[in-house]
């Protein structure tokens, strides 16, 4: 385990390091412009996703970690800095980049089968068919997909979600407190769902969460941001095999390590 400082910080990277790099974020700051005065969120982030893993971002209430992202998936203007996927700087959303967010974005009013099947756009029937028939195996809601949304419980809409989002084959998924909304139980299913899915894909996921205990038992990378205006403050390696023991004293020193970084007083 070993808390790196931003590496823009530390000078120039090695080209081994920027050559398995997706995501390269530099010095970026943004800026919401207001009535009474701008608001300043993102001061000087330095970020880099490597290319198919699993990166988390804590950081303090409203520091700005879903403005980082909607950024980086091209949602979101920049007001200065750079934001380079597959060394294309971003200037708008694409396909090749989703988000799942907390609140579930489904269509009560379509099947499972046409949710998932809703961004495809226009295809044959037989292609279309396979496909969204391939996701909805993916996360085991085979039998279901002619069931409407109001006839499943939360975890599964969140699995419609997970599906609908993946169909168009991105290669980046954004994930902004997927889970917030489900019960502990569901949550914790879905975590051991999520892993299995990124595993199975191979797809670089960059997963925003306020729990730190989900942030380590999921990640490959957890990088933690500072107060508003945020930067990243450290980035830490996460060691630990699969699946992950919250007992285990490495999985403890690393959440102690980023509840410190926050600056959060715990009581045991
Ligand atoms: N469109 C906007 N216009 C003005 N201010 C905005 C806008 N979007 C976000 N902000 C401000 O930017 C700051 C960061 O918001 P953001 O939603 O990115 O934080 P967050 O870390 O995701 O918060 P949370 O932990 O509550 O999810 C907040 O102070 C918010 O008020
Ligand atoms: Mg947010």
């Amino acid at each position: 385990m070993s808390a790196t400082e931003p590496e823009a910080r530390q000078g120039a990277e090695p080209r081994t390091m920027q050559a398995g790099a997706k995501i390269v974020v530099r010095d970026v700051r943004k800026t919401f412009p207001t009535k009474k005065e701008d608001v300043n969120v993102l001061d000087g982030v330095d970020l880099t996703v490597r290319e198919g893993e699993f990166l988390a971002i804590v950081g303090p209430s409203g520091c700005g970690k879903s403005t980082l992202l909607n950024c980086m998936a091209g949602f979101e203007r920049i007001t200065s800095g750079s934001i380079r996927i597959d060394s294309e700087e971003i200037e708008r959303p694409s396909p090749k980049r989703v988000f799942v967010f907390q609140e579930t974005g489904i269509f009560p009013w379509y099947s499972v089968w046409d949710n998932i099947g809703f961004g495809l756009g226009k295809m044959p029937f037989d292609k279309k068919h396979e496909i969204v028939m391939r996701y909805i195996a993916l996360v085991g809601l085979e039998g279901f997909e002619k069931a409407f949304p109001a006839e499943l419980s939360g975890g599964m809409k969140q699995r419609v979600e997970f599906a609908r989002a993946l169909a168009v084959e991105p290669d980046v998924l954004f994930l902004d407190e997927p889970f917030g909304a489900l019960d502990a139980f569901t949550r914790l299913e879905m975590r051991r769902e999520i892993v299995r899915i990124w595993k199975e894909t191979g797809k670089t996921c960059i997963l925003v969460t306020h729990d730190v205990e989900e942030a380590v038992e999921l990640a490959d990378r957890v990088a933690v941001m500072t107060r508003r205006p945020a930067r990243i403050h450290s980035v830490l390696d996460n060691p630990l095999e699969r699946p992950r023991d919250s007992d285990q004293p490495v999985f403890r020193e690393l959440k102690d390590q980023i509840f410190e970084i926050l600056g959060v007083e715990r009581r045991v």
